[in-house]
């Protein structure tokens, strides 16, 4: 199939929602054959380049040429409402919005928290706190049970105090605040809790400070006293640019993955016949599901010329992970979820700099969850129809708010 680049505005305001619960919409997939990059409008004003091509992706987002820092005239802002923009441009930025040297500094002070040695001394830990859960679900005596508060909220939080060294008996506390800040309620509780959970880290830093321990941060406090810097404002920004980049997404995918795995059956079956099996379907997971859609927003600092679309200095670009990851000409058949296609080159953690960087802790654990889930439970399944499963369509990040199921 030979590409060309769409003259002129695409007639179509982004983004949009998702339409079918499996697949990304309509709309994407036409952007994408008419040209891997269009120019679109966006829904809260102005227009953006919109990259849908597997290939364009990679060159916008591996190009240094391209801008993160979310405060730059002509940002495309389009998943952030005006408070939280706000926000943002009175604070410093954090990793996310950096560029350049300052983004390679902040990113090689934390990356040695997230090397393979690292994860495998959490594994058993995290593989504690899966079976705790589980074992709540199977004592409970109730079904149907909603798996997202039973199991994949709960899991990553608890696995970012492992890694932010919460004391024990403050697991409740930090669990219920940071629930609350992405559940499904009041926007005043989710206020409420997101203030009361950044005191509490703010207290733990100072804590810690004082007696640091063998953790991620009493790491950072003997790394900024070191170099004669301690900095414990940045300290807990660092702790919320953790959780909030953790959490949710993390969530949001333990639960995607399981409808996907009930909706296709013999998937699920080949996976529970062979655990070896399971590290290539949670990358098949990713890439179907792309749950990060659209966070990938750059702003270009030169002209640069991508996929023969020349980009102008100022003018902003929004890389669609989900096309991308359903691009035809690098996935074959993308909407057949197999979980054999061997699909690790997928885009779901983006591409390049910024590639998330806890990209390894997410993938331990939601083989850990997959696996102990379906081996603990065999006979688990939805209890209400997927279609009518309350998909979190308009969300920035994807997922479903409640998972029935039962067994
Ligand atoms: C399934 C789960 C996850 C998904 C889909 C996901 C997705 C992403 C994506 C797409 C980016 C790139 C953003 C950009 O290029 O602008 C990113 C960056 C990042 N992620 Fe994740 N993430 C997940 C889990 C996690 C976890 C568990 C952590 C840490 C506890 C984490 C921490 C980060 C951080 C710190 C960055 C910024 C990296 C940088 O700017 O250099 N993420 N993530």
């Amino acid at each position: 199939m030979t590409k060309s680049v769409a003259d002129g505005l695409a007639d179509l305001e982004l983004p949009v929602g998702r339409g079918c619960p499996f697949a990304p919409p309509a709309a994407y997939e036409r952007l994408r054959e008419q040209a891997p990059i269009n120019k679109v409008r966006l829904a809260g004003g102005g227009e953006a380049w919109w990259v849908s091509g597997y290939e364009e992706a990679r060159a916008v987002l591996v190009d240094g040429r391209f801008s993160s820092d979310k405060r730059k005239d002509g940002f495309p802002l389009f998943t952030l409402d005006a408070a939280t923009l706000q926000q943002l441009r009175s604070q410093p930025p954090l990793m996310l919005g950096m560029d350049g040297a300052e983004h390679a500094a902040a990113r090689r002070s934390v990356i040695g928290e997230f090397t393979v040695k690292r994860l495998a001394a959490l594994r058993p830990r995290i593989q504690d706190i899966v079976d705790r859960f589980i074992d709540d679900m199977l004592a409970a005596g109730r079904r149907p049970v909603d798996l997202v508060q039973a199991l994949s909220l709960p899991v990553p939080s608890l696995v970012i105090c492992e890694l932010l060294g919460v004391p024990y008996d403050d697991h409740d506390y930090f669990q219920s605040r940071t629930t609350m800040m992405v559940r499904r309620t009041s926007l005043e509780d989710r206020r409420r809790a997101f203030s009361e959970l950044r005191a509490y880290i703010d207290d733990l830093i100072t804590r810690k400070e004082s007696e640091p321990g063998d953790d991620l941060f009493g790491r950072q406090i003997a790394r900024h006293r070191r170099e004669g810097t301690l900095d414990h404002a940045s300290l807990v920004s660092l702790a919320f640019l953790l959780l909030t980049a953790g959490h949710e997404t993390t969530a949001n995918m333990i639960s995607l993955g399981v409808v996907g795995l009930l909706t296709h059956p013999d998937q699920l079956a080949l996976v529970k016949a062979d655990p070896g099996r399971t590290p290539m379907a949670v990358e098949e997971l990713l890439r179907y599901f792309t749950i990060a859609d659209g966070v990938t927003s750059r702003l270009a600092t030169e002209d640069v010329e991508i996929g023969g679309v020349s980009i102008k200095a100022g003018e902003g670009v929004i890389v669609s992970m989900l096309s991308a990851n359903w691009d035809p000409a690098t996935f074959e058949d993308p909407g057949e979820l197999d979980a054999e296609r061997g699909a690790r080159h997928h885009l779901a953690f983006g591409f390049g700099p910024h590639q998330c960087l806890g990209q390894n802790l997410a993938r331990v654990e939601l083989q850990i969850v997959f696996d102990t889930l379906f081996r603990r439970i065999p006979t688990l399944r939805l209890a209400a129809p997927a279609e009518e499963l309350p998909f979190k369509s308009d969300a920035v990040i994807y997922g479903v708010h409640e998972l029935p199921v039962t067994w």
